[in-house]
């Protein structure tokens, strides 16, 4: 039976991918490692948390001995990693807390995943997923490919852009079989209300301002998570050692042409007035270093491995707001913890 290492495995992504790994592949054992930060709950998993083929390990990926005894300890045979700080505006405030996580905890799997595969890399794989952040800001037209220069601006992006090289460095150096994704952004189930989208849901269906920075002309380029989850399914197991693979969903919208459309599916199901959640729409302080636009070009993976995202926008968004609207004790046990100090820090002076 394979040993399979999914890191991060109980925060937004990385709870779809373990939830898509566990059903899909019966002959493996996942083990999911997450230090249980704000961002990851367990509670996105209690669907095959009783599964014979699946096991939580509590660790953390910045304790270098921990981390080292766990590979020794289960052995694993390929890791699929997402740990990670993930929140630009957190990156923004506390940028080290996102140098030792995304950059020293990643150095720290390499390593130990490298200890025990040295004698034999055969059958191992290492894939480390990031983001589209690495390669900058695109101007009105473009998009990021395989071989766009890295031009990271925030801590976070640039935290990401240096994993990707440790990764890169590492396959160069000691022939690591690693491979690489860079994905856009993503929305679905799950997500944790400081992002975008489940912050606005929550806004709205509380009634409270939806705060857009700047004037809400930055561009992004949507993926419904679990279209996310099946192209790491398929480049975990088709991928080339050493190559990346653009992830992107073709769907750019500007953010406040996003919140009108969110606020219209919001009206329609909370049964409100026709214009009703679009009063809440208030323009607050940018983000510094606001990054444009980002949009993917997705063709290698689309031409090499065969993916196509699977669902539209429209239909994503709709269903998106219902799992929000029909998984109320998930968010209320979200916001009631220290959600609400972040709220405040991050809002209150905008
Ligand atoms: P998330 O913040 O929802 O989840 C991160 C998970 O990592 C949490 O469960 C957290 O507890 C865990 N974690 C954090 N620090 C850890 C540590 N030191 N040790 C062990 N576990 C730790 O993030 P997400 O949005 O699901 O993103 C997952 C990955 O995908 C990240 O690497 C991110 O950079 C990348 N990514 C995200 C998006 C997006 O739109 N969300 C897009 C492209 C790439
Ligand atoms: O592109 C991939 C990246 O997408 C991932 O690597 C990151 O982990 C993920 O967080 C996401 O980064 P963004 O900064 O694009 O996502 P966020 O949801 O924070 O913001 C989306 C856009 O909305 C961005 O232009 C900022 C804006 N925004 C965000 C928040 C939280 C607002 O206008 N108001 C807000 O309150």
């Amino acid at each position: 039976m394979k040993k399979i290492l999914i890191t991060g495995g109980a925060g937004f992504i990385g709870s779809h991918v373990v939830r898509l790994f566990v059903n899909n592949y019966p002959e493996y054992h996942i083990y999911n490692l997450d230090v249980l930060t704000y961002a990851g709950n367990l509670e996105n998993l209690t669907d095959i948390q009783d599964k014979s083929n699946y096991t939580f390990l509590k660790a953390d990926i910045t304790d270098e001995n921990a981390i080292l005894e766990l590979f020794k300890q289960y052995q694993f045979d390929g890791v699929v990693h997402l740990a990670a700080e993930s929140h630009v505006d957190r990156s923004i405030s506390d940028p080290l807390a996102f140098i030792k996580t995304n950059i020293l905890g990643t150095v720290n799997l390499l390593n130990a995943a490298r200890t025990i595969w040295k004698d034999n890399m055969e059958g191992k794989r290492f894939y480390h997923i990031s983001t589209d952040e690495v390669y900058g800001s695109l101007g009105e037209t473009g998009l990021f490919t395989e071989t766009t220069a890295y031009d990271p601006r925030s801590p976070y992006s640039s935290s990401k852009a240096s994993s990707d090289h440790l990764v890169r460095a590492y396959f160069h150096t000691y022939g690591m079989p690693v491979v690489i994704s860079n994905c856009s952004n993503n929305y679905g189930p799950n997500q944790f209300p400081e992002k975008l989208i489940p912050l606005a849901i929550n806004n709205i269906k509380n009634n409270k301002p939806i705060p857009i920075y700047g004037k809400g002309e930055n561009i992004r380029d949507w993926l419904y998570v679990i279209d996310h989850a099946i192209a790491i399914d398929l480049i975990f197991h088709k991928g080339e050692n050493g190559e990346t693979y653009n992830i992107g969903g073709n769907n750019e919208w500007t953010n406040i042409q996003l919140i009108h459309k969110l606020c219209e599916v919001m009206d329609d199901l909370l049964g409100r007035e026709k214009g009703a959640s679009e009063k809440l729409i208030t323009f607050v302080k940018d983000r510094a270093g606001h990054d444009m636009r980002y949009a993917i070009d997705s063709s290698k993976l689309m031409n090499e491995l065969g993916w196509e995202p699977s669902l539209q926008f429209e239909e994503g968004i709709v269903k998106t707001v219902k799992w929000y609207l029909a998984n109320q004790a998930w968010m209320d046990n979200i916001i009631s913890g220290d959600y609400e100090h972040y709220y405040k820090e991050q809002y209150q002076d905008r």
